[in-house]
C-alpha cells in the first residue's frame, strides 16, 4: 500500500517539527524553543505522511493572501516545514504531501500555493515555478552617499516585546506595495523574532508622518574584514524609508558591512552611493516559488498590460487545462489560437513579470506560435517595477 496523508492534530505537531529538523539534519527544539515554536502553527494544516503504520513525512501551510500584479491580495497557502524521514525517501512521500496539500488549498479556495526550496530541482514537477527573484546586498561601511540620497528620518531601537506588538501591524501597512509580496499570518511572527536562540535586534523608521519602516538584524563575525551587521527584513513604506534605514545601519559603529537578506531586484541602495562598488549582490536566489492553483481566478484578477492568449496544461489539477484569451477589459475561456502554450510551472514563473516569454521559448520551457507571439506575451506579463515577497518561511 502506498504512503497514507492524514491532517496532524495539536497532540503530533512536535513530533511532525522534529521529523521537519531531522530531514534536514537538524536537531529537535529544546523545550523553551518549542514553546515559541508551538505557536507557529494554524490548526489543521499540518499534514502527516503514514507508511507502514509510521509517520515518516510532514508538510504544513500557512493561510495567507498574496498581492498580484493590479493590487489584489487572493488567498494563498504558504507551504512550509515539508522533510521526508531518511529512511523512507523515495519511496513517494513527497508526491502524496503535495498532493494532499494542493487537495487541501483547492478544497479552502486558495488560488496560489507558494513555498521557498531547499531542494529546487524538486518542486517544478508539482506546478511550482520561481515567481520572484531577490539578491542577498551587501554594503562596505564608510563609503560616502551620493549628495542626492534621500536623508532618511529618525531611527529608534525597540526591544523584542515591543516588536513583536508592533511590527505585525507595522508590516501590514508598509510592507505590502508590491506583487508578489504575502501577508504574514500572525502564527509566521513567533518564528521569525521570538525564538530565544536567535540575539536579534529591531529598529523603527520615523518619517515625516510616523513610523513607516523597520528592519530586524543581527551581528556576525564571518566578514573578513570585522563584524557584519546581517538583515534579515528591512522594509520601509517608501524610499526615504528604505535609505534611512540603510543608512541607519551602515552608521553603527564597529560594523565593518552590512547585509541585508533577500532584497527586491531594484533595491534603491545601489543608486545610494558616488562609489557603485561599494555594493555587492552576494546571490541572486530564487526567493518566492509560486503554484497557481486556480488559474481561471488568477487570470481574471491581475491587471494585465497588453492582450494574449494562453493555453495552460495541468495533469496535477486538470480543471486548470484550457485556453485563457487576457486583456485589459477581463479573460475569456475557452477556444483559441493561442501565442503561448505553457505547463503550470512556467505559468508560475511568468504570472508576476519576472521572467520573459521569449527567453523561456529560446530554452524549449514554452511553446510560443512565433516570436511575435512571445513578445506578445512578454508585454502582457510585464509589471512597472519588479515583483518582490521578502517574506521567507
Ligand atoms: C526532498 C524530500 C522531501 C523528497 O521526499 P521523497 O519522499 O523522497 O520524495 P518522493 O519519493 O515523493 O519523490 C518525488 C520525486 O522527486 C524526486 N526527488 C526527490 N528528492 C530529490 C532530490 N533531492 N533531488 C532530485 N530529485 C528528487 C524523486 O526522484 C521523485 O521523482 P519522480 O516523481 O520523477 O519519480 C526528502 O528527500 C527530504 O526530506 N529531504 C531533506 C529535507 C528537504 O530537503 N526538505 C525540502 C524542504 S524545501
Amino acid at each position: 500500500m502506498g504512503p497514507e496523508v492524514r491532517a496532524l492534530g495539536e497532540d503530533d505537531l512536535r513530533a511532525s517539527h522534529a521529523l521537519f529538523l531531522r530531514s534536514l539534519l537538524v536537531e529537535p527544539a529544546k523545550d523553551a524553543e518549542w514553546e515559541v515554536l508551538a505557536r507557529s502553527y494554524q490548526p489543521g494544516r499540518t499534514f502527516g505522511a503514514y507508511l507502514d503504520g509510521t509517520l515518516a513525512g510532514t508538510a504544513m501551510t500557512w493561510g495567507s493572501t498574496l498581492r498580484v500584479p493590479g493590487g489584489a491580495d487572493l488567498p494563498t497557502g504558504m507551504l512550509t516545514r515539508v522533510g521526508v524521514r531518511a529512511d523512507f525517501r523515495r519511496r513517494g512521500l513527497l508526491t502524496a504531501l503535495m498532493r494532499a496539500t494542493l487537495a487541501d488549498s483547492v478544497e479552502r479556495g486558495e488560488v496560489f500555493s507558494t513555498l521557498h526550496a531547499s531542494e529546487p530541482v524538486i518542486y517544478g514537477r508539482y506546478g511550482y515555478g520561481v515567481a520572484t527573484r531577490a539578491p542577498r546586498v551587501a554594503v562596505r561601511t564608510g563609503v560616502p552617499f551620493a549628495p542626492t540620497a534621500p536623508a532618511g528620518g529618525r531611527v529608534r531601537f525597540i526591544e523584542r516585546d515591543e516588536a513583536v506588538a508592533v511590527l505585525p501591524d507595522l508590516y501590514a501597512r508598509v510592507g505590502r506595495s508590491r506583487p508578489g509580496s504575502l501577508a504574514r499570518p500572525a502564527q509566521w511572527w513567533p518564528v521569525a523574532i521570538e525564538r530565544p536562540s536567535d540575539d536579534l535586534r529591531f529598529i523603527i523608521h520615523a518619517g515625516p508622518d510616523g513610523d513607516d519602516g523597520f528592519a530586524v538584524f543581527s551581528t556576525v563575525d564571518e566578514s573578513a574584514n570585522g563584524p557584519r551587521l546581517d538583515a534579515l527584513n528591512l522594509i520601509g513604506a517608501d524610499d526615504n524609508a528604505v535609505a534611512g534605514l540603510w543608512r541607519f545601519l551602515l552608521s553603527i559603529d564597529l560594523a565593518a558591512e552590512v547585509s541585508v537578506w533577500a532584497r527586491p531586484p531594484d533595491e534603491l541602495v545601489r543608486a545610494l552611493f558616488t562609489d557603485p562598488r561599494a555594493v555587492t549582490d552576494e546571490t541572486l536566489n530564487d526567493d518566492l516559488w509560486l503554484r497557481v492553483v486556480d488559474v481561471p481566478r488568477a487570470l481574471a484578477e491581475r491587471t494585465w498590460a497588453a492582450p494574449v492568449v494562453i493555453k495552460v496544461n495541468d495533469p496535477l489539477l486538470p480543471d486548470n487545462t484550457g485556453v485563457y484569451s487576457v486583456s485589459e477589459s477581463g479573460v475569456r475561456r475557452g477556444p483559441a489560437e493561442p501565442d503561448v502554450e505553457v505547463d503550470a510551472d512556467v505559468l508560475a514563473r511568468l504570472y508576476l513579470g519576472t521572467w520573459s516569454a521569449t527567453a523561456l521559448s529560446a530554452v524549449g520551457r514554452l511553446r510560443a506560435r512565433s516570436p511575435e507571439a512571445a513578445a506578445r506575451a512578454d508585454r502582457a506579463f510585464r509589471l512597472p517595477r519588479p515583483a518582490w515577497c521578502g517574506t521567507y518561511f
